[in-house]
């Protein structure tokens, strides 16, 4: 395991070698203010930084060994990383009883400031009977190595099925956002956390830049307009073709899978990066695409989550963000532009990214090109669409599915991921 602290040295290479500051002061001065101060707004402030360093550090640390320890699970883990490195900006810690209910019912926190889904810790009654409002408590991953230090603000009990009808549109437990509601604790605990070292991770330490970092590559790039990408699945054309179209009219693109907890059935992470690696090689402009990885679990929360995805981009300086058909969604749950249209329900302005909508998308062998329903006058027959099982089935058959729905390259580490499951090569 490597702490965060020697990620941040894994990712040297994207600053050319040379130390950030030194090859920042090579650029246009005024440039580099205009781009790192009004372009990547962060949302409802400035970008939140909750990692306390130096002697703070130390200071937290030892006062957190004589704490009580509660360990988190790895959903709220990514929370607490999230919280401190600023991706959940303006949050500085876990959601007390006011805004977590403002989320729920007005997606807004009590400030006004839109934010679409409860960031919470839930913990047992058990738990929290130990716990007295106004205490400080210390936070853990789920090893028991303690990681920050949390003010017990509030303890408060939560209506669940409201929870799930007014954030999943649902109430049933089969909804794999709506089951992680129900199974958590029955006491939410809020209060501001202060971090003293980052969650530590197995994999993807190259790709791990924090909101900060990935600001200072677009700076340097002379990126002022940045398009995100959110993703859980592995990449196809469509996505491809969509990711591209937005590039035709911003400065660069953020390709931010997201590789926190998913459900057990999505393509693991690992070999949806080995996609993106193979794909980027192969298709992409390397200086007009930074990959890098979003580390939040998913909450397939479709609409809201929509927007949620939005602002946590914007705090990793995008200014744009891509919203296709169905995202974030799972089953039939929601309609196929719902999270689209929730845009609406903002002020203009008000969330301060621009959603780039698309409608669905495919190759279409009349059209001989990508195309969306908006673009293409062709009936169902000449688009080439396949559905996640249809493309499933195929790969597990050492099927690549036609070049007109998936890369080959990309085919290739899918079809063999697929096989490495069947016959896992560390089985003995
Ligand atoms: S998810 O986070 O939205 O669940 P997924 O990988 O399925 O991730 O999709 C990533 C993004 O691409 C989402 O914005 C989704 O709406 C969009 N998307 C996926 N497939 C298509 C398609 N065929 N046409 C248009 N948009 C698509
Ligand atoms: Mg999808």
């Amino acid at each position: 395991m490597r702490s965060a602290r020697v990620d941040r040295e894994a990712n040297k290479h994207l600053f050319g070698g040379a130390s950030l500051e030194a090859s920042l002061s090579q650029k246009d001065e005024a440039l580099k203010e205009t781009i790192a101060t009004q372009t990547y707004e962060a949302h409802g402030g400035p970008l939140v930084d909750l990692l306390a360093n130096g002697a703070e550090c130390d200071g937290i640390r030892e006062r957190a060994a004589s704490l009580p320890v509660l360990r988190l699970s790895p959903r709220s883990l990514s929370d607490l990383e999230l919280l401190a490195i600023g991706g959940y900006s303006p949050l500085n810690g876990f959601m007390t009883e006011a805004d977590y209910r403002s989320v729920v019912s007005e997606m807004h926190l009590i400030s006004g400031i839109p934010w679409p889904i409860p960031i919470t810790l839930a913990v047992s009654a058990t738990e929290a009977e130990a716990i007295a409002e106004g205490s400080d408590i210390a936070l853990a991953d789920v090893s028991g190595r303690v990681l920050a230090v949390m003010r017990v603000e509030q303890k408060f009990a939560y209506d669940r099925r409201l929870e799930a009808r007014e954030i999943y549109r649902t109430e049933d437990e089969a909804h794999p956002g709506v089951a992680a509601v129900y199974t958590q604790g029955d006491v939410l605990l809020g209060g501001p956390v202060r971090v003293f070292e980052l969650p530590t991770h197995e994999d993807f330490h190259q790709y791990r830049l924090t909101p900060a970092q990935t600001r200072t590559v677009f700076a340097q790039r002379g990126w002022r307009t940045v398009v995100g990408f959110q993703t859980r699945n592995p990449v196809h054309r469509a996505h491809e073709y969509i990711q591209k179209c937005a590039l035709e009219i911003v400065d660069g693109l953020l390709l931010h899978p997201l590789v926190g907890e998913t459900k057990s059935d999505d393509i693991p992470a690992e070999v949806r990066m080995r996609c993106y690696e193979v794909l980027l090689e192969n298709y992409y402009p390397q200086d007009r695409v930074l990959l890098s990885v979003n580390p939040a679990a998913m909450r397939y929360a479709g609409p809201r989550e929509a927007v949620f995805h939005a602002l946590v981009r914007k705090n990793y300086g995008c200014t744009h963000f891509i919203v296709g058909r169905d995202h974030a969604g799972v089953g039939s749950y929601y309609g196929t532009f719902d999270a689209q249209r929730i845009f609406e329900e903002f002020a203009p302005g008000e969330l301060g990214i621009t959603p780039l909508m698309f409608d669905h998308t495919f190759f279409c062998r009349r059209c001989d090109e990508m195309a969306s329903v908006k673009t293409c006058p062709h009936d169902g027959e000449a688009r080439v669409t396949l559905s996640g099982t249809q493309v499933r089935e195929m790969l597990k058959g050492g099927v690549a599915p036609p070049i007109e729905f998936s890369r080959p390259e990309v085919a290739r580490v899918l079809i063999e991921a697929m096989q490495e499951r069947v016959t896992p090569h560390h089985a003995i």
